[in-house]
């Protein structure tokens, strides 16, 4: 019987990688909790779907000081025993306040083949560059963008009668399976 891991997501937005991995708990194939959902952004639809699956979820709002705002979080993730911060989509830079804590425990899913195109819109980035192979990448956070160590990544062909909806939409079901299983490889290390 594998361990138990204890999971705190971050995530700003739609909340289809947060929903992924819990479902994947309910399937019991991945043998996980998710403790709690925390979001900057207060409207996210994330924090509907933590609603439905009683998770509880909190929206801290970012100011001009980046500390404090990370200090609140700190402070919420205190109350909590975890193993890993998942990162789901979430859309603000890991400061030092919360990375010198948890360095090492912060993982982040990215929508390219890293190392190539980091940043905001990877996958406009790889359209324009005219690729014809996309992916997408779990790794760790550290202080460099998108530059952590990678865990595992998937490649997949795109050809020039798909338009970016069909793409994203692969793309995403990818990302779903993708951090499932780095979290039940991650479980069996645990
Ligand atoms: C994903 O494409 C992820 O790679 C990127 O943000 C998106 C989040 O999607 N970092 P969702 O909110 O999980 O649906």
């Amino acid at each position: 019987m594998s361990i138990l891991i204890k999971l705190i997501v971050f995530a700003s937005g739609n909340g289809s990688n947060f929903e992924a991995i819990q479902t994947a708990i309910l399937d019991k194939t991945l043998n996980a909790e998710i403790l709690c959902l925390i979001s900057d952004k207060e409207k996210a639809f994330a924090h509907k779907r933590a609603e439905k699956h009683n998770i509880p979820s909190f929206a801290f709002k970012q100011g001009k000081d980046k500390v404090a705002y990370e200090t609140q979080i700190v402070n919420k993730l205190s109350e909590y025993e975890f193993d890993y911060i998942i990162c789901a989509g979430y859309m603000k830079i890991i400061g030092p306040t919360i990375l010198n804590k948890y360095k090492g425990k912060i993982i982040n899913i990215h929508p390219s083949s890293l190392p190539k195109y980091k940043g905001l819109d990877a996958l406009g980035q790889a359209l324009d560059a005219k690729e014809t192979e996309i992916g997408v990448s779990v790794h760790y956070i550290d202080e460099t963008l998108d530059g952590g160590e990678i865990i595992d990544q998937v490649h997949f062909d795109i050809d020039e009668s798909m338009t970016r909806e069909e793409i994203e939409e692969i793309l995403h079901q990818h990302e779903h399976q993708l951090y499932v299983s780095v979290l039940q490889t991650l479980q069996g290390e645990a």
